[in-house]
């Protein structure tokens, strides 16, 4: 239902009216989550979080928001929290490692795409129409061509990608049979913190490389591993397009009004459209952190493609979305900032 008080946004030039929403966000307490719940709130929204706290933190749930700790696998908790009436779903609950899903596929089945099944049937039973779900870029496996955008292959690599596609499959399919409305984000590397300080969870055990260099910054690793410096790219080491989690939480917003405004469903790509390489990212990280960041090259890791850059020109047209935070010196110092302490 569509509140009477309308507010007037400003992304970043690009003015849009919105609605205040009642947004159920499942895995909101999780590092990408919590970004997306601080921007919903301060666009107006009222927010629940639902999180089985696997790999959320106590000190992401703001003190605005309700939470409901349950778990997608339990249908019976879901069903019950997802009749209180929501506007919309916003779906970032799964497991991401991509090493960890090559070995253990059948946790991320289980996880990722039972999870789906039960968090869709539990909305066609509630009649919750909106949905926007966290993909990622891994659906499109090693790339063809770059800047890979929505038309490239869908090819993945891993099986952490392979569970992501086989969710917008589902989507598409509960569009058609039960019309349901979608916004499938693929997301490329998601990094930073927001610049305001407001959110403070950190990862445990991380294994994206930007989590790693602060950990290792912070003196709780000892050493940073590269993996591999002989690709063909500028200096040897991989290339990929690092996006703000504070802009990924934009997108969200701009995807729901999308999907409800126009009673369409929505693939796009988010990425800043900048290609990084790890060794620009750990020497700006030195810089940045003034500590010395010890390293060393190790072999490939299976899987890793040479460079990764998005198009992101159909989110900017669709959507008028456009990065504003993820140049390298903001990634890294928003991050430094929470594990500097
Ligand atoms: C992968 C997925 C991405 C997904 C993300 C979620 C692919 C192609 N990409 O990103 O879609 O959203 O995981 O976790 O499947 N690196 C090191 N040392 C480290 C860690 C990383 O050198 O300790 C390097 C990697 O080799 C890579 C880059 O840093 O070149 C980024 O790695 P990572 O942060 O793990 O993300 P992706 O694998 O690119």
């Amino acid at each position: 239902m569509l509140r009477p008080s309308a507010l007037m946004l400003d992304f970043g030039g690009v003015s849009c009216i919105s609605y205040s929403m009642r947004i159920f966000v499942i895995g909101g307490a999780g590092y990408i989550g919590s970004h997306v719940t601080r921007g919903l709130l301060d666009a107006g929204h009222q927010v629940c979080v639902y999180d089985n706290m696997s790999s959320g933190a106590k000190e992401n749930i703001f003190p605005e928001t309700r939470f409901i700790h349950g778990d997608i696998l339990d249908y019976t908790t879901l069903l019950e929290a997802m009749r209180e009436g929501w506007d919309a779903v916003v779906y970032l609950a799964a497991l991401k490692a991509v090493g960890e899903s090559m070995l253990y596929p059948e946790k991320y089945s289980v996880n990722n795409i039972n999870g789906t099944v039960y968090i869709l049937n539990a909305m066609c039973a509630a009649g919750v129409k909106y949905i926007c779900f966290s993909s990622s870029a891994a659906v499109y496996g090693q790339p063809v061509r770059t800047p890979i955008d929505e038309e490239h292959p869908l090819n993945p690599e891993n099986f952490y990608g392979f569970t992501k596609l086989e969710i917008e499959r589902f989507l598409a399919w509960y569009e058609r049979l039960k019309g349901l409305r979608y916004a499938s984000l693929r997301y490329f590397n998601a990094a930073g913190y927001d610049t305001a300080g407001r959110v403070r969870g950190l990862e445990r055990n991380p294994a994206n490389l930007l989590p790693v260099i602060m950990e290792t910054a912070a003196g709780i690793r000892p050493r940073l591993q590269i993996f591999g410096a002989d690709y063909p790219t500028r200096d040897g080491t991989c290339i990929r397009d690092y996006i703000h989690v504070s802009d990924l939480a934009q997108a969200h917003l701009l995807a729901l009004n999308f999907i409800r405004e126009k009673d369409e469903s929505l693939t796009v790509n988010l990425g800043s459209e900048t290609g990084l390489s790890v060794r620009e990212i750990v020497e700006a990280s030195r810089r940045i952190t003034g500590k010395p960041i010890p390293e060393e090259i190790t072999a490939r890791r299976p899987g890793d493609p040479a460079a990764l850059t998005a198009s992101a020109a159909k989110a900017k047209r669709l959507l008028g979305w456009k990065a504003r935070y993820s140049d390298a010196d903001t990634l890294i110092s928003s991050t430094w900032n929470v594990y500097n302490l």
